[in-house]
């Protein structure tokens, strides 16, 4: 049972693309194995096929995560978002981490909310755009979002990198929590978020300092960090008092809360 703070729906502990390096990268697979290890709340990395399915990656491309390579035949476009879901639904998602992996099919998005919906888990919908689609990805993403979640208490939350594709997100659908990704403090990052009505900052978690947390509390959002994979790391944003944690170590912290 979590222990959800006050006004503040999420768990402190999310599994980075579902269970990190222990399991293939944004496959249901690695969702169960995190929820096996007690997560509750989950990070994708979400972006659209070509015709407009949205599915989970991180890259832009398909050769380091799934076997298209081979599958697609030369000639063929690398790129995800170049190819329908249903070509996209037949690669291999699971051989390039492990052998008990093979043939673990990539999830469109619907796969994993469903998943998480069944389960009671809370999720962090990472809008990964193929680049030049941000507004689009995060217009699609969103509706189906509050289409999937309909009736469901807890929305995921939603983030980016692009300050373009959460703005497409709040277009769509703008009761949808976001939160505005930082890898590095840029000029004008906080106006930004809240510009964009944000709920939170996710940040790379060596940037936060007492000042970074006290000006984003200050303006009303909320702290969380990626990728933290150091027990003393945690501890430090902890004593912080940030809000969550995204992490690739779920066979290393319990997420009592
Ligand atoms: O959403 C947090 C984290 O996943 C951002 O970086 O490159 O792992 O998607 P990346
Ligand atoms: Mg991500």
């Amino acid at each position: 049972m979590q222990v959800l703070r006050e006004d503040w729906p999420y768990p402190r502990w999310v599994a980075h693309r579902g269970a990190g390096k222990l399991a293939p990268e944004n496959t249901l697979a690695a969702f169960r194995l995190g929820a096996q290890h007690g997560f509750r709340m989950f990070e994708c990395d979400v972006k659209l096929s070509a015709d407009g399915v949205p599915f989970l990656m991180h890259d832009s491309t398909l050769t380091r995560t799934t076997n298209a390579a081979s599958a697609l035949g030369s000639g063929q476009s690398m790129i995800g978002g170049d190819h329908a879901w249903s070509e996209l639904a037949r690669l291999d998602a699971g051989s390039w981490h492990s052998r008990g992996f093979a043939g673990e099919p990539l999830p469109s998005f619907e796969n994993i909310a469903r998943f998480c919906l069944q389960n009671g888990y809370f999720l962090n919908v990472e809008i990964k755009p193929t680049p030049g689609l941000e507004g689009p990805t995060g217009q699609a993403v969103a509706h189906q979002a509050a289409w999937l979640w309909k009736d469901a208490s807890t929305p995921p939350l939603l983030s980016s990198f692009q300050p373009e594709a959460l703005a497409g997100a709040r277009s769509a659908q703008p009761h949808l929590p976001r939160a505005l990704l930082l890898d590095s403090l840029w000029d004008g990052w906080l106006e930004v978020a809240t510009g964009l009505s944000c709920v939170a900052i996710v940040c790379n978690h060596a940037l936060w300092d007492v000042g970074v947390v006290s000006q984003t509390k200050r303006a009303g959002l909320r702290a969380l960090s990626y990728t933290v994979n150091d027990a003393w790391a945690a501890q430090r944003l902890i004593d912080l008092q940030t809000d969550g944690i995204i992490t690739d170590r779920v066979d290393l912290f319990s997420p009592l809360i």
